[in-house]
């Protein structure tokens, strides 16, 4: 269910739309995700490394669901500030602590819109020597020119609105959503 509007007045000044991918939908996409995982991954360390901010509930509900090993660390970078567009301009703010040389690198994503922040990130991920980088994006828009590494694991094909919660903010409000929605 919608919050109600006179909650969505306090949120910036912005309302939701529509819900595009309700509880049950993600719930179920992340189980089929976590199988997905456990059976690409039958032998080595396994990192499994969330995009901070916007893959942390994405990345609770999905690891656990993968069934072997692994490492949780998160990486910290930043692109959009408080626009709906993505400016390029990604900012490394945290650098994960683990060891992932020699180690599987699975890059958790909540979106791929232009690509822009995962191009980034990939480069500087490889030069850690890595035994593989992949990537995990519960959303992807398909309207990226370029990537460095497409992803290899794609949770729901988005419509190339502006979406929010489950992790995905508007200038940091609309996080704690259950469900995704648009903004109108
Ligand atoms: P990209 O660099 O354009 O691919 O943008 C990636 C980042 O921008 C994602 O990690 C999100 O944090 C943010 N982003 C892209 N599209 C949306 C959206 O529709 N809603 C909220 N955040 C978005
Ligand atoms: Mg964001």
């Amino acid at each position: 269910m919608l919050p109600s509007t006179a909650q969505l007045r306090q949120t910036g000044g912005r309302e939701l739309k529509r819900i595009v991918f309700d509880e049950e939908t993600i719930a179920e996409r992340v189980r089929e995700l976590g199988r997905e995982i456990t059976a690409a991954y039958p032998d080595g360390d396994l990192v499994v490394l969330g995009l901070l901010k916007g893959s942390f509930i994405f990345l609770s509900d999905l690891v656990r669901r993968i069934e072997r090993p692994l490492q949780v660390d998160f990486i910290v970078a930043s692109s959009y500030g408080e626009g709906t567009v993505s400016s390029g301009n990604v900012r490394l703010v945290y650098d994960p602590e683990t060891e992932l040389a020699g180690k599987h690198i699975l890059l958790v994503e909540d979106i791929i819109d232009t690509g822009k922040t995962l191009n980034k990130l990939v480069t500087l991920l490889r030069q850690r020597r890595p035994r593989s980088l992949e990537i995990c994006a519960l959303l992807h828009k398909h309207v990226a020119n370029y990537l460095e590494l497409e992803a290899k694991i794609v949770g729901l094909d988005a419509p190339t609105l502006f979406l929010v919660g489950y992790g995905l903010d508007h200038a940091e409000n609309f996080r704690h959503l259950p469900y995704i929605a648009s903004l109108t």
